[in-house]
Formats: C-alpha cells, sequence, structure tokens
C-alpha cells in the first residue's frame, strides 16, 4: 500500500509596498549602494510602515490569498503554524490572531520560534501533523515584521532586513510527490552571535534594557557568516546521501536568503549550478522566516509536478537544516 506523504499543495506570499533603497539608506547611515550590493547582494527591501500593522498583517494577506486560489475554505483548516521572531505580541500567538482575522474556527494554532530556520522547522512539524492522518489541511506561515527589531543606527544590521510573509497548505497525498525529508539541527553555541538580548524572561523590558538598545536585533556577521555556509552546505550534502541523489537530481536549490556571498558559497560548496540556485535577495532583503516561502512564491509558475527541491536555511540559535521535497503540482 503506498505510504501517506506530506505534500505542498499551494502557496501565497505578501510583501509591504514601500521600498526602503540602497540609496535611502545612504541618508540614515554611514554606508553606501555599491557596499551594501558587493557585501550583500541586496538593493532594496520591503517595509510595512504602518505602526498599527504587526507581522499578523502581512501573515493574513499571505493566508487570504492562499485559501482563494487553493479553493480552500477557512473552516476546513485543521492547524495553523507560524514561524516568526516577530509575533505581534507575547501572546496570543500569532497564528491565533492570524486565524481569528481569517475565520479558521475549527483549527489549533500556534508560533514557532526558530529564527531564519523557523519555516523549515515549522514545515516539518506540520508535515507529520499531516502524516499522523489526523490532520488534512495544515496551513504553515513564514512571517516577520523585522522593521520593528531593527536599529537603523547599526550600519551593520539594518541593510540587511526586510519585512514579508510566505505560506504553503500542506495536504496528504498518496502519490509520490511531497516532502521527503528533513535534517534539522539547532547549537545554542551561536547565542552571543546573533540574538536579541531583551524583552524575555531574562532580561524584561527597563528603562535600562530600553537605553542600552537590547531590545533590537545583534549580531556579530563574521562568526554568523562561516556558521551559516558550513551548516547549510554541510545539511545539503547530508540531505542528498541520505536520500542517494546527486546534485544533478535537484531541479531547484531554495536556500535562505541572508547574503548572496552566503548563497554563492553554499552553491559551489555543494558543488550547485548557480542558475538552479532560487535568488530574490536584492529585492526583499533578508526576511527571516519568510525568505523561503517568499522564494516559492516568486518561481511558483516556473516549477512543475516532480520538481526535486531542497530547501536549506540557517538562523539564530543556530538553528539549521536542509529539506528535500518533490513539488506536487
Ligand atoms: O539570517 C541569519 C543569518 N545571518 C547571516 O547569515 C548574516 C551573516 N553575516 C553577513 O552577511 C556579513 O558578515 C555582513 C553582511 C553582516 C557583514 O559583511 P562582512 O564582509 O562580514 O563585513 P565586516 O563585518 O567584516 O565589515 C567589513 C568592513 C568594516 O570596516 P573596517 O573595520 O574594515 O574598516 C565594517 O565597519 O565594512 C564595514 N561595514 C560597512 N561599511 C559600509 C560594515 N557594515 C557596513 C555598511 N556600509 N553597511
Amino acid at each position: 500500500m503506498a505510504k501517506m506523504i506530506a505534500a505542498i499543495t499551494g502557496v501565497a506570499g505578501y510583501v509591504p509596498e514601500y521600498r526602503l533603497t540602497n540609496q535611502e539608506l545612504e541618508k540614515i547611515v554611514d554606508t553606501n549602494d555599491e557596499w551594501i550590493r558587493t557585501r550583500t547582494g541586496i538593493s532594496e527591501r520591503r517595509i510595512l510602515k504602518d505602526k498599527e500593522k504587526g507581522t499578523s498583517f502581512m501573515a493574513v494577506q499571505a493566508v487570504k490569498d492562499l485559501l482563494e486560489k487553493t479553493n480552500t475554505l477557512a473552516q476546513d483548516i485543521d492547524l495553523v503554524i507560524c514561524a516568526t521572531v516577530t509575533p505581534d505580541m507575547h501572546f496570543p500567538d500569532t497564528a491565533n490572531l492570524v486565524a481569528y482575522e481569517l475565520g479558521i474556527k475549527n483549527a489549533f494554532t500556534y508560533d514557532l520560534s526558530a529564527a531564519c530556520s523557523g519555516f523549515l522547522f515549522a514545515l516539518e512539524t506540520g508535515r507529520r501533523f499531516v502524516e499522523s492522518g489526523g490532520y488534512k489541511k495544515v496551513i504553515v506561515i513564514g512571517a516577520d515584521k523585522m522593521s520593528t527589531i531593527v536599529d537603523y543606527e547599526d550600519r551593520t544590521t539594518c541593510i540587511l532586513f526586510g519585512d514579508g510573509a510566505g505560506a504553503v497548505l500542506l495536504e496528504p497525498t498518496l502519490k509520490e510527490n511531497g516532502i521527503k525529508d528533513a535534517i534539522l539541527k539547532s547549537d545554542a553555541v551561536g547565542k552571543d552571535f546573533l540574538h536579541m538580548k531583551a524583552g524575555g524572561s531574562l532580561r524584561p523590558p527597563s528603562i535600562e534594557t530600553v537605553m542600552s538598545r537590547e531590545h533590537f536585533l545583534y549580531q556579530n556577521g563574521k562568526p554568523v557568516f562561516k556558521a551559516a555556509v558550513s551548516g547549510m552546505s554541510g545539511a545539503v550534502k547530508e540531505v542528498l546521501q541520505r536520500n542517494e541523489l546527486t546534485k544533478d537530481d535537484i531541479t531547484w536549490l531554495v536556500p535562505h536568503q541572508a547574503n548572496i556571498r552566503i548563497i554563492e558559497s553554499v552553491a559551489h560548496m555543494a558543488d550547485f549550478p548557480i542558475e538552479r540556485v532560487m535568488v530574490n535577495i536584492q529585492k526583499y532583503g533578508n526576511t527571516t522566516a519568510a525568505t523561503i516561502p517568499l522564494c516559492l512564491w516568486d518561481w511558483e509558475s516556473q516549477l512543475k509536478r516532480g520538481d526535486k527541491l531542497i530547501l536549506t536555511a540557517f538562523g539564530g540559535g543556530y538553528t539549521w537544516g536542509a529539506t528535500y521535497l518533490t513539488w506536487a503540482y
């Protein structure tokens, strides 16, 4: 009997209209377009300017589109998982707020925090719920309003990040195409290099934490860069090997979009031609949990049933991994 697996049966995304260009950043911090483009590959990022709107707003737009394009009724959704490090608030969870806005009443919901690897962690979790047989329609979201935790006085980080949301629908299938394998890892050895220090139970908000700018993201880029290259290329090689695949079998490599040099190094180390690597960092920057679903959204019209994809991410924690799937539609 064929094994039931989980397949992505739809993808949607949302990015805010406002484009924060390198030229505009030149007026805010001591930087320049040439440095940003050559060191990161980024030309512009989208920013949700409206202070009244949080991450859930963007996730709602993406999920609304996802429900429409897949002809799915809100009431039929069983589970909503939202990967984010910029939830609207500590609680209730952002997935709950999204479900409420869209009339998703028969689902349970929760957020998942794994920084830039959040979407892959959430996808694996959603996949396992579907494979359990108890959940038929699962929505997995990756969404972040990074502009709310970026320090626009820190030129080493403010040039990198943007806002956005992406979402996929997962459904069970007895056919061959779907999510096949995932290798996911966590190691808090990276906690000093990439974090947001205050706002949690260890350093709750105080005048002191605000004055010392501890509610902003902090990154020491060099060690993160090195760890990202070795983490992602290692996970890609491992998932290829475990599934007896070579890079020639893979139609698309879908990497987290943190830095074009990281993407190129990962492609090089995995011996993967850059023409088959999804890259949209130039227009969105690093949208944290949203980068991978936004790539799938941008490339959806080019994807064909049976295409073999490897998704790979690396982020704060550290967290990292790679997922192997075949496209189902
Ligand atoms: O998504 C989560 C994971 N995150 C990542 O994967 C990001 C990993 N790290 C990176 O992408 C890179 O390390 C950065 C883009 C953050 C920095 O690039 P880098 O090549 O590592 O630059 P650097 O930090 O070594 O800085 C080189 C120089 C320094 O000047 P000095 O000390 O050589 O005089 C910096 O002060 O560039 C300077 N610099 C800048 N100059 C103009 C740093 N930021 C800027 C800037 N504009 N925005």
